[in-house]
């Protein structure tokens, strides 16, 4: 019976759940970039189908004509104040730098300003205004259905993000900006664009977080203390920190995109973490967390959509040395490192997993401070608490009965019954399921109640297999 239900139940959420998607900024304050051809080619060779642009550079919008790459791009927030003011401005930009490319160039959303919060020159009164605008001048050319508009937002909106579930908004941008905007994101069926980085909570509080919390890597995750929720990244309590901020001004129904979020190859001695395979964790791990197409603890079901920042360094950008080494590319289209970033590698296995020049094992401390190796590019799938014992036990009993996984080993008196806990038990039968499975995508699911991890279970002297 539970088996059946089961089984029904995962039918159904393969049948309406998207994997989860993953996209890259193509930012180009460089002078040495690739032409806009050579870089569509770049993306259609490595699988990326998604690319988000912080202008509407016409060169670039031609080059994306006809490749089938979803686009979005930028009004910059230079435009604001004009764009609020005078719809007609509005209207000659929307001529100009959307319709005039659309649909050859498939132009999904448009985004209104870039961390206008923080805009030292003061734009964020002209912001909603010249969403409007916007929207108003794609309803004239009919497009206002096909194209979103929406605005990043960078994680310094909020007043307060720990634990997630305390997450809320600064007080003083609530009325005049985030209010208006979440309702007119509501109203046109659009989504927050929200820009997260675990790297910059990290080189600030490196003493108290644990790497491996931020780079998805096995680890002890944390216990949110206003809603018991375990989780076991620092990206994920961030967007379930912006989630409780939505929800608490009513807005439980607006979904979220990340827009921008990344680790740099390198930095400056103070920039704690700025490494090469530090980088190829964190985006190497976000990818195939993204494409196993379960949320965030808060919000299991709905599949995390995620740009990649950034495409390529850049070697024009002030700052210190990490901001002109986001890239997932030299200039020269060189990987910088090798991650997956498509079903397909993921499901590939190691080859395409292994850092390009790194070695094939990383030592991590854990929280508790004992050290593990493992080895890079392998994969287990194991149990989320969170979900509750009740479908832990139904995807159990699913697993070792319809779903074929080898529970001899969780039987009592076997190697693997100590320790006798539930979490325990479904984390071996959800491995060796997946195992089985050859670790395709989706098949460490089980609605919710697993995750695809990178490093094995630890659980008593249990060994988790990852072949059979
Ligand atoms: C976009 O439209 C504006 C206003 O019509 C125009 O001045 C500008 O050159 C266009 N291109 C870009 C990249 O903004
Ligand atoms: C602020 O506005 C001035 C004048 O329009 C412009 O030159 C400058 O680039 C703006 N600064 C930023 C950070 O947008
Ligand atoms: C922005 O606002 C701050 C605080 O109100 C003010 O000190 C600053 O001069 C303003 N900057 C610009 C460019 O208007
Ligand atoms: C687009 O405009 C049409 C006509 O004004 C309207 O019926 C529709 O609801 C609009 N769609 C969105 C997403 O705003
Ligand atoms: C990896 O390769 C890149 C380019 O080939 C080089 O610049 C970098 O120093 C190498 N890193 C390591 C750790 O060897
Ligand atoms: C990593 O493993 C691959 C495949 O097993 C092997 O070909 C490669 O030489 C290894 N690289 C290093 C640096 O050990």
């Amino acid at each position: 019976m539970a088996s059946i239900t089961f089984s029904l139940l995962l039918s159904l959420l393969f049948a309406f759940t998207d994997a989860g998607s993953i996209g890259i900024n193509y930012g180009r304050v460089a002078n040495d970039l690739p032409t806009p051809s050579k870089v569509v080619e770049l993306l259609k060779s490595q699988g990326i189908d998604r690319v988000k642009l912080y202008d509407t550079d016409s060169d670039v919008l031609t080059a994306l004509a006809n490749s089938g790459i979803g686009v979005v791009v930028a009004l910059p927030n230079e435009l604001l104040s004009s764009t609020a003011n005078d719809q007609s401005f509005a209207d000659k930009w929307v001529q100009a730098n959307i319709s005039q490319y659309y649909p050859k160039t498939k132009i999904e959303a448009i985004a209104v300003g870039n961390e206008v919060f923080v805009d030292p020159n003061n734009t964020t009164k002209f912001l909603v205004p010249a969403m409007k605008n916007i929207h108003t001048s794609l309803s004239k050319y009919n497009l206002n259905d096909s194209i979103k508009i929406s605005s990043p937002i960078a994680l310094s909106a909020l007043q307060s993000s720990y634990p997630s579930s305390s997450g809320s908004f600064k007080t003083e941008l609530v009325g005049p900006v985030i209010k208006p905007m979440l309702d007119l994101l509501r109203q046109t069926s659009s989504y927050l664009m929200v820009n997260a980085y675990p790297f910059f909570a990290y080189i600030d509080n490196s003493d108290t977080i644990p790497l491996a919390y931020a780079l998805f890597q096995t680890n002890a995750g944390t216990v949110d203390s206003g809603n018991g929720l375990r989780c076991n990244s620092l990206l994920e309590a961030q967007i379930d920190a912006v989630y409780a901020a939505m929800n608490a001004l009513g807005y439980n129904d607006v979904k979220l995109v990340v827009t921008e979020t990344g680790w740099p190859s390198k930095g400056d001695e103070n920039e704690i973490g700025a490494t090469q395979a530090n980088a190829a964790s964190y985006n190497g791990n976000l990818v195939r967390r993204v494409l196993t197409g379960s949320g965030t603890p808060k919000h299991l079901r709905t599949p995390l959509n995620v740009f990649l920042f950034a495409l390529f360094n850049e070697n024009e950008k002030s700052g210190p040395t990490s901001e002109r080494n986001y890239g997932l590319f030299y200039p020269s289209e060189e990987k910088v490192y090798d991650i997956p970033l498509t079903k397909a590698e993921v499901n590939g296995g190691v080859q395409s997993t292994t850092p390009a020049n790194g070695t094939n094992s990383t030592t991590e401390i854990s929280p508790a401070g004992e050290v593990s190796k493992t080895s890079v590019g392998q994969t287990w799938c194991v149990a989320n608490g969170n979900v509750g014992e009740e479908k832990l036990q139904t995807a159990l009993d699913y697993a070792c009965g319809e779903g074929g996984a080898d529970c001899r080993p969780i039987q009592e008196g076997s190697t693997c019954y100590d320790p006798n806990s539930l979490v325990a038990h479904a984390s071996y039968a959800f491995n060796s399921y997946y195992q089985k499975k050859a670790r395709l995508i989706g098949s460490c699911d089980f609605g919710g109640a697993a995750y695809v991890a990178t490093q094995p279970p630890k659980f008593g002297q249990c060994e988790f297999p990852t072949g059979y």
